[in-house]
C-alpha cells in the first residue's frame, strides 16, 4: 500500500504545530499502525530529519499509552488502541490525518505526544483500599456475589488511555474516572473509602482541565475496553449518595 500521512508537528508545548505531509510506501496490509509509523522514522532518521515523537509501550493494547486521534477518530477506525490497528482497515491511495489527543487537560509535549498526567492524579486521589497488616486473609472469608465481581473486572479492564476524554465534545475524564471508582467500590474490600473515593476523585477530576460530562456518550463509543455508560450512573449514583450523607473526603 502507498499512502499520503498528515501528520501534527509541534517542537514543545511553547511553539505552535502544524501539519506535515509524508508519503510512506510498500506498507504491508499486516503492519500494525505503530509499526507503520516505525518504517517512516527510519525513513526520516535516514534523511536526518526529526523523527516523529509518538507514545507507545506495550504494543499489545495493556498499556494505554498509544493514544492517538486518526482521521478525526480516537485511535482511528477500530475500537481497539493503536498498537492493535492494523493497516488492513485502510485502502492503498488512502491519506490520514494523525494529531495527537486534543484536550485541555492533555498539553501537548512534542508532535503526538501528549501529558497524561491528569489521569494519575485522579487515580492517586482516591484509587486505594485500606489493607490491615498482619497475616494474609483467607482467600474465600470475604464472599463477593459474582454480579459484582464482575462488574468490577469489567471496570478495571480500563487502561487509562485517554481516548474517551479525547472523542468528549466537553473534553470530560468522567467515564475514566467512573471505570476507576467502580471497579473498587463495587467490592467489599472497597466500602470504606466509598464516599470519601467518589468524592475526592471528582474533585480531582475537576481540579484538572477537564469538562463537565453532559452524558453524550462518545467517550464509550470508542473506549477500547467497552467501558459502558452505566458506569458513569453507578459513579453519578455514589457521588449523590455520598453527598447526601455528608461525606466529607479523606484527608
Ligand atoms: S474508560 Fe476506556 S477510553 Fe477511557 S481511559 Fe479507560 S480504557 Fe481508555
Ligand atoms: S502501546 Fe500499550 S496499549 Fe498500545
Amino acid at each position: 500500500m502507498n499512502l499520503t500521512l498528515r501528520v501534527w508537528r509541534q517542537r514543545d508545548k511553547t511553539k505552535k504545530g502544524k501539519m506535515v505531509t509524508y508519503h510512506v510506501t510498500e506498507v504491508s496490509p499486516d503492519m500494525s499502525f505503530l509499526e507503520m509509523l516505525d518504517v517512516l522514522n527510519e525513513k526520516l532518521i535516514l534523511e536526518g530529519d526529526d523523527p516523529i515523537a509518538f507514545d507507545h509501550d506495550c504494543r499489545e493494547g495493556i498499556c494505554g499509552s498509544c493514544g492517538l486521534m486518526i482521521d478525526g477518530i480516537a485511535h482511528g477506525p477500530e475500537q481497539a488502541t493503536v498498537c492493535q490497528l492494523h493497516m488492513r482497515s485502510f485502502k492503498d491511495g488512502d491519506t490520514i490525518d494523525i494529531e495527537p489527543w486534543r484536550s485541555g487537560g492533555f498539553p501537548v509535549v512534542k508532535d503526538l505526544v501528549v501529558d497524561r498526567s491528569a489521569l494519575d492524579r485522579i487515580i492517586s486521589a482516591g484509587g486505594y483500599i485500606s489493607v490491615p497488616t498482619g497475616t494474609a486473609p483467607e482467600a474465600h472469608a470475604v464472599p463477593v456475589p459474582k454480579k459484582d465481581s464482575d462488574a468490577a473486572f469489567d471496570a478495571a479492564t480500563c487502561i487509562g488511555c485517554g481516548a474517551c476524554v479525547a472523542a468528549c465534545p466537553n473534553g470530560s475524564a468522567m467515564l475514566f474516572t467512573a471505570a476507576k471508582v467502580a471497579h473498587l467500590g463495587l467490592l467489599p474490600q472497597g466500602q470504606p473509602e466509598r464516599d470519601s473515593r467518589v468524592l475526592r476523585m471528582v474533585g480531582q477530576q475537576d481540579a484538572e482541565d477537564f469538562g463537565g460530562c453532559t452524558n453524550i456518550g462518545e467517550c464509550s463509543a470508542v473506549c477500547p475496553k467497552g467501558i459502558s455508560m452505566e458506569t458513569i450512573s453507578r459513579l453519578n449514583h455514589d457521588l449523590l449518595g455520598a453527598l447526601r450523607a455528608g461525606a466529607v473526603p479523606a484527608s
